[in-house]
């Protein structure tokens, strides 16, 4: 038996009741999931329930858990202080609004972290963060053109779903990228609005620049690129679109949806020195509930105050998720718990990589602080096309159900994703996770070697 066909059987055998209820599901639920990420083959595992750092699936399966909410569990599942907190603010009331105390002390803790909020608007999801910081931004630059970045996915609206993963045969030149709709319904008329670079290509980067010089009010850039595994600016990448930005007059900003609060407190604007001019926040920043915000320059921030540009949202805001929000940044999110991820993320890099060596599997593991995965592939991937000719997808889905079938979630379903070692993580954790990749090293390194 080959080696997929073993592990579908596996998974099939552990996961019976699961197989009934996405089956079930699909009647009333396209893909029996409810965002399309969460969706592979050949059906995913329903979960019963979560608490520390597993989750349990439906069928009484124990998993230990690097998925984390597809990033958004820097605190862990159902941390006890958030958890305390949001038992409190129940009792108070789960939605007012009414503006309230926590608006403030909710922004404050923001601001704490990057110093390019001088003032910040709540959201419900990272796809609105990023939606109302390019209505701002539209309407400060007084121009419509967004250049983003080629691969970067930046939430489900239409201005960003544009050659977040294009097929490269469709894609144009690398450092010209063409613009890819993802997807249908997108109406043709936003490829208008947006332009799309390299990333990591500052030369192509100024040509767009200059050649839309009068059109492009923003751009739009996922520093560390959490989307396409973990791919890292490169020395020099982020000051360079600074200093473009500057001399284009283009609002610069940074979608921090993911890498916000995790790849250092105030996320990569602090981890790389560079300030933007806007920032979008979601994910981690909330303690498991569902809050994101958005903020900026005063200049650019009272558009909304002026009624210049709009911002409006019943659930903005609401009582629930800021309490959730304050009391992850205040209280669970402290410098001791940055030391204690990061700690952990090079005890797991330096494990996996261990048993590679050992093995003989080709690979490398790429992480930044809390973030990371194995990339099974000797080549330096730098930006979208690197990724697209290097990863293998289907090798990388013989790791991650190998390593579900032994109760650990390696990270989100896929080699685009990462893990996300949380505060509630320990030692023990990522030891028992090194065992496990050590069980099916040699059946892996069988795989690659085929
Ligand atoms: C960088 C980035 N921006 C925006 C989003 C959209 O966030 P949400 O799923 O909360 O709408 C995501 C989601 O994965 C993301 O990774």
């Amino acid at each position: 038996m080959d080696y997929w066909s073993k592990l579908e059987a596996e998974y099939r055998e552990r996961t019976p009741t699961s197989e009934s209820i996405h089956d079930e599901t699909s009647d009333h639920i396209p893909a029996g999931v409810a965002s399309t990420s969460r969706r592979f083959d050949p059906y995913p595992f329903y979960i019963d329930h979560s608490d520390g750092v597993h989750l349990e699936d439906v069928d009484g399966n124990r998993y230990l858990d690097y998925d984390m909410n597809n990033g958004a569990g820097l605190c862990g599942h159902t941390h006890p202080d958030i958890a305390d907190a949001l038992h409190d603010q129940i009792d108070k009331g789960t939605l007012y609004t009414m503006p309230h105390e926590l608006l403030a002390e909710a922004a404050e803790e923001l601001k704490k972290r990057w110093n390019a909020l001088q003032k910040v608007r709540f959201t419900n999801s990272g796809t609105e963060a990023t939606m109302h910081a390019i209505r701002m931004a539209r309407a400060y630059s007084g121009r419509d053109k967004v250049l983003k970045i080629e691969g970067a996915y930046h939430g489900a609206h239409d201005y960003v779903l544009v050659s977040g993963t294009p097929p490269v045969s469709k894609a144009g030149h690398p450092k010209r990228p063409r613009k890819v709709k993802d997807g249908h319904g997108v109406p043709d008329a936003v490829l208008d609005t947006v332009e799309v670079a390299p990333f990591n290509d500052l030369e192509a980067t100024e040509e767009i620049l200059w050649e839309h010089r009068d059109e492009i009010g923003a751009l739009l850039v996922e520093p560390v690129m959490l989307n396409k595994s973990v791919t890292p600016p490169q020395e020099n990448y982020l000051e360079g679109l600074r200093k473009l930005c500057d001399e284009y007059g283009v609002v610069l900003i940074f979608d921090e949806v993911k890498t916000g609060v995790k790849v250092a407190p105030g996320g990569a604007a602090e981890l790389y020195g560079v300030e933007p001019d806007m920032v979008t926040m979601a994910k981690s920043i909330g303690g498991e509930t569902s809050v994101g915000a958005f903020g900026g320059t005063h200049e650019i921030m009272d558009q909304i105050s002026d009624d210049y540009a709009w911002h409006y949202g019943t659930y903005n805001g609401n009582p629930f998720v800021l309490r959730a929000l304050v009391t992850a940044l205040r209280d669970v999110l402290t410098e001791d718990a940055y030391d204690h991820v990061n700690r952990l993320g090079n005890r797991l890099k330096a494990g996996y990589e261990d048993v590679m060596a050992d093995a003989g599997i080709k690979g490398q593991v790429t992480h930044v602080n809390s973030q990371g995965i194995i990339q099974f592939t000797d080549a330096n991937i730098t930006d979208y096309r690197e990724f697209v000719a290097n990863v293998d997808d289907d090798f990388h889905t013989l790791f991650w159900f190998g390593m579900v079938n032994q109760g650990i979630i390696p990270h989100p379903y896929g080699a685009r994703q990462q893990w996300t070692i949380s505060v509630q993580h320990t030692e023990e954790h990522i030891d028992e996770t090194i065992e496990a990749f050590r069980n099916i090293a040699p059946r892996l390194a069988e795989a690659q070697n085929s």
